[in-house]
């Protein structure tokens, strides 16, 4: 069914952003169109210019929306949204002078989060997920990549796998899912190394999930005392043999030569990236693999931002993303999260902007959305206020909005 919007007061289009790959982007890359209007069906944009353009035949569809503002939708390209229980308690002993790597060493951590997830009924895990996809859609998160991970056993990684192409499909018609399998999310206790891990659970588990054509992306924790870089490479050249994509946590706590073999395996994104080497930065710039921040992680655990300047200078593309998950960042709202962290990265307008949208659309693969221009995926998200720069400089205010 055709639908047009007119009179919107801004369209953030992003078609010059578009143009330049994502890449050294200047604030005009947004490519705003003042007093807009917009032509799309289920699927595609098929119209949008001025509104004094509006072409006449398209005038009985006509819905005004005289004070709102049109951008490419907001896409959150890393989450660990299925999880059982808190790490409230965690997180205040954090506070108190723990460390995240002290309280993973003695128990806590990912290993906390597992025993709790192993615990809950499937049932309640669904529920759960479900509550926190529709709070991120009222934020105006239309895309939202989902991670397994909590599961950490072959059958309940399966169910985790399995809950989340539920999701995809419950939610088919507002929010496009991305299932990311990521079964090496951190070592059981029962495993005497990395290594056997992925041997016993993680490779023929995904052997038996990859003809069922439901995971998207393969991802690892790729850091000391938990997966090493020989890993990475034995999982990437599997998930490649079987014609998944892969995905990485790269150089957070240390420099692990992560972001360099994410770009060797072309992977769609090496996400976190603090402690990033010179040729770290180097390889990305110079790859299509998006460079994924995840600065409420640092804010959380009180450490410094990534080199966003370095990586978006020597031309990489930069995504920002939530990274929501029990443990090292409890926030859920990725434009929150680049409205706060924009100034502190000292990313121009079009930067952050690309960043929630365009870029991180790439991080997912997903070449037909992130950009306003006739015949792109019809993916917007529609916010009742002036202009863009409302929408961050209100940050943490929710503008967004959706229409049946
Ligand atoms: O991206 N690094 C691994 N995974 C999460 C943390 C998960 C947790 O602490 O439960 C992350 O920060
Ligand atoms: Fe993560």
């Amino acid at each position: 069914m055709l639908k047009a919007y007119t009179n919107l007061d801004q369209i953030v289009t992003m078609k010059a952003a578009h143009h330049k790959d994502g890449r050294r982007l200047t604030p005009d890359d947004l490519s705003i169109i003042p007093n807009g209007a917009i032509v799309f069906d289920e699927t595609k944009i098929l119209w949008l210019g001025e509104n004094d353009r509006f072409p006449p035949q398209y005038r009985p569809l006509a819905q005004s929306l005289k004070g709102h503002v049109l951008t490419p939708e907001i896409v959150d390209s890393h989450t660990h949204l299925v999880f059982g229980g808190d790490r409230a308690q965690e997180y205040a002993d954090r506070l108190n002078g723990a460390s995240y790597e002290e309280i993973a060493k003695r128990g806590g951590g990912i290993l906390y989060t597992m025993r709790m997830t192993n615990e809950a009924p499937l049932e309640d895990l669904f529920a759960v997920a479900c509550e926190r996809v529709e709070r991120l859609h009222t934020y105006g998160i239309g895309t939202i990549e989902i991670k397994s991970g909590y599961g950490l056993n072959f059958e309940r990684e399966f169910e985790l796998t399995m809950l989340i192409d539920k999701l995809k499909k419950k939610y088919k018609n507002r929010v496009r899912i991305f299932n990311t399998y990521l079964a090496a999310h951190d070592v059981p206790k029962a495993f005497s190394d990395s290594t056997s891990y992925l041997h016993e659970v993680v490779i023929p588990l995904l052997e038996e999930l990859a003809p069922l054509s439901i995971i998207d992306a393969v991802d690892i924790f790729h850091e000391k005392n938990y997966f090493c870089a020989e890993d990475v490479r034995l999982l990437f050249s599997r998930s490649a043999a079987l014609g998944i994509p892969c995905k990485t946590h790269a150089d957070e706590l240390n420099d692990n030569g992560g972001a360099k073999l994410a770009a060797d395996f072309k992977a769609l994104s090496a996400d976190h990236l603090l402690k990033i080497s010179h040729a770290g930065i180097e390889a990305l710039a110079t790859s299509s693999t998006v460079a994924t921040l995840l600065p409420g992680t640092a804010f959380f655990l009180g450490k410094p931002l990534a080199r966003a300047r370095a990586l978006l200078d020597a031309g990489a593309k930069v995504a920002i993303a939530s990274d929501f998950n029990p443990g090292s960042c409890h926030c859920d709202n990725v434009l929150l999260v680049a409205s706060i962290a924009a100034a502190q990265l000292k990313l121009n307008q079009a930067e952050l902007w690309a960043s929630i949208t365009l870029n991180a659309a790439g991080a997912l693969g997903l070449k037909n959305q992130g950009a306003l221009i006739p015949g792109m995926d019809a993916r917007f998200t529609l916010f009742k206020t002036e202009s863009v720069s409302h929408i961050t400089y209100n940050w943490g205010r929710n503008f967004s909005i959706s229409l049946p």
